[in-house]
């Protein structure tokens, strides 16, 4: 992130909203209310080289941490999701260290116990929670810890699943851990080893490898604009009712 007065242009056409103090590292600026923080700071001035990534709130790269006047309370929020407030005393912390385990995934089983010996420190969780306050995604931090640690990774990976690896909670950790690495790792190894293969996603791979759809890329690649937009239109949906076991038809041969 770096001060430029010039990227302060792309945002001028910001709506003509009636101006509130925000402070940015300590400085004062006056902004637009409605902004969001990053919008805001653009609009200041500052143009975002780091910690600034998808622009909608998936990417993690642009954690923020802000005060409010007359409120103990640190604050954290996503800078391309939250709104300025007035008198706002905000900075971005757009990476916190968090070291990253290295283990071979092809070669492992897919146990706790891999996951305990490439990160001990999991055990050092004290369970103050501070980790789950912090999250701006609402992810129970503590709680899919606890799992790892009980060896429980199918529920570490579904409380874990909305992480976006801002690091936030790795700020405020007083036992040091690097949660959002663990987690990562209790996922992969789901995704990986524990869960079932599906039947069908193996032989569709099968039927790629074999040439099966190479008439009908080669016809897509081909195909007009118009066309495309016509074949878009009239894809197949699957029916919105659950638990209806519906299998698409083969689409070989629709630009014939
Ligand atoms: S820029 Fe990606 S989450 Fe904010």
């Amino acid at each position: 992130m770096a001060n430029d007065t010039d990227s302060r242009d792309k945002v001028q056409d910001s709506p003509q909203l009636p101006k509130i103090p925000i402070f940015i590292m300590g400085k004062r600026y006056m902004v637009p209310e409605e902004l969001t923080i990053m919008k805001a700071m653009e609009y200041a001035g500052y143009q975002f080289i780091r910690g600034c990534g998808c622009r909608m709130g998936v990417c993690g790269a642009c954690g923020t941490v802000y005060r409010k006047p007359g409120d103990y309370k640190i604050r954290v929020g996503l800078a391309c999701q939250t709104v300025v407030e007035p008198e706002m005393y905000l900075t971005q912390l757009p990476f916190y260290p968090a070291n990253r385990a290295s283990y071979d995934l092809a070669g492992a089983q897919g146990s706790a116990e891999e996951i305990h010996a490439a990160y001990p420190e999991v055990f050092r969780c004290v369970s103050c929670n501070a980790c789950t306050k912090i999250c701006p995604a609402e992810v129970s931090v503590m709680d899919y810890i606890a799992a790892i640690k009980r060896g429980d990774l199918e529920l570490a990976s579904e409380l874990s699943f909305e992480c976006i690896q801002c690091g936030l909670c790795v700020s405020r950790c007083m036992a040091e851990l690097p949660q959002y690495h663990i987690a990562q790792m209790a996922r992969r190894f789901v995704g990986a080893k524990l869960t079932p293969k599906a039947g069908h996603l193996r032989e569709q791979v099968r039927n790629i490898a074999e040439g099966r759809y190479k008439d009908l890329m080669d016809q897509l690649e081909s195909a007009s604009k118009d066309s495309l937009i016509e074949l878009y239109k009239a894809r197949q949906w699957e029916p919105a009712k659950e638990g209806e076991d519906w299998t698409p038809d083969d689409h070989r041969g629709l630009l014939s």
